[in-house]
């Protein structure tokens, strides 16, 4: 059967290069040998620059999920308290996750669509006093937001000597994040979003204020356990058998992000992001997300009433070969979800506005036609 190629316009997994994908294919070494050492010290070197970190960094075999449950189990035990603020499905994943580790969750409860302020979680800090972490996801992928006011957030914990543990797995590399200069104790990311990785690794940098609490915990996980990690990452190597064909494909998606470098991308990704807003604008089509805290990353539009989002949706894979995603939660069959990651350009971000206006007015949906795309690369040209 012939394989066809489709847009991956999913907020993750991605397209990802063919240059990526062909480092798959180098032979499988041995994880305890000098290959593996110099594969793990490369990878080392470029992460760094992407958390835009002094701190250690480490790649878990895992996808972005494995990160999280990493780092909580890592810093969090029964009975201490968590902020999160949850504004979306992924911030309520991140509240079970820190449930489950038995903590006394203090909610600060955001409308979907909008994100969490550095007043909130000061006064949450100040009210409720003996806060040890406060865990929020930066870029919401449900609803489409990223939370602009992290650095202040950032500044709020650091004088409070409260953890800062950030979800940045939808935006690391695809808009700004300087771990150390906001403050962020822990942070982590899966391989196949804006890193531009295919699916199987997750990356996450630890602080020296973590480090301290992780030494303090003696009820650490087995296979996360963070000291452990570390002790063999001195050694160029993981405790366990690493993903190495994935490990190989995130070292170039590594070298990739390094040679275009971090401004230049975070730069496409805006260009781009502020084309599909105007393009989805001109087609009528309103972004669900608050104006001033709409991600670069993910852009999440309304499904106009009357339209099936999943018709839609199957139209634009079966017909125009682009691939997009639909709500999640209670936002299902409400929202198109597009991932504005990795690879992303003009001829992708305009392919995909074609392809939504092709199948909305399959769909009967009355659109004036071209008038999205038109919007978008005026954009580009502008
Ligand atoms: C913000 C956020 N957190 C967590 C996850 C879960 O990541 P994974 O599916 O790689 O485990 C995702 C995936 O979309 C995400 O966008």
């Amino acid at each position: 059967m012939k394989e066809e190629r489709q847009l991956i316009m999913l907020p993750g997994p991605t397209n990802v290069p063919d240059r990526v994908m062909r480092a798959m294919m180098k032979p499988i070494i041995n994880h305890r040998g000098p290959k593996f050492e110099a594969l793990y010290e490369s990878i080392m070197e470029n992460l760094k620059y992407v958390f835009q970190t002094k701190n250690e960094a480490f790649v878990l075999t895992s996808s972005g999920t494995g990160s999280i449950e990493c780092a909580f189990s890592n810093l969090v035990n029964s009975g201490d308290k968590v902020v999160v603020p949850v504004f979306g499905f992924f911030s309520e994943r991140l509240r079970e996750t820190a449930v489950r580790r038995g903590a006394k969750i203090i909610e600060v409860p955001v409308e979907w669509g909008n994100a969490p302020t550095a007043e909130q979680i000061k006064q949450v800090i100040k009210h409720e006093g003996n806060v040890k972490a406060v865990a929020i996801v930066h870029n919401e992928t449900s609803t489409g937001v990223t939370v602009r006011d992290l650095p202040r957030i950032g500044k709020i914990t650091k004088e409070n000597n409260v953890l800062l543990i950030v979800d940045a797995i939808s935006i690391l590399g695809g808009d700004q994040l300087p771990v150390d200069d906001w403050n962020i104790d822990v942070c982590f990311a899966g391989s196949q979003k804006c890193l531009t990785g295919p699916p199987g690794v997750a990356v996450i940098s630890v602080s020296d204020k973590a480090w301290e609490a992780i030494k303090r915990n003696n009820n650490r996980p087995y296979y996360f356990d963070l000291m452990r990690i570390r002790e063999y990452s001195a050694k160029k190597a993981t405790p366990f058998t690493p993903a190495i064909p994935v490990f190989y494909a995130l070292d170039e998606a590594l070298k990739v992000i390094r040679e275009e470098s971090l401004e230049n991308r975070f730069k496409r990704h805006a260009t781009c992001a502020k084309a599909f807003y105007s393009g989805f604008e001109a087609l009528k089509l309103t972004p669900y997300p608050k104006e001033d805290v709409r991600s670069n990353t993910v852009i999440v539009v309304n499904v106009p009433s009357k339209v099936n989002c999943e018709m839609v949706r199957q139209v634009m894979r079966e017909r125009y070969r682009v691939l997009i995603a639909g709500g999640l939660g209670k936002l299902k069959g409400q929202v198109f979800r597009i991932g504005c990651m990795g690879i992303i350009s003009q001829a992708e971000t305009l392919a995909t506005i074609n392809a939504l206006e092709n199948a909305l007015a399959d769909s009967n949906f009355p659109v004036d036609f071209s008038a999205g795309v038109e919007a978008a690369r005026k954009g580009f040209q502008s």
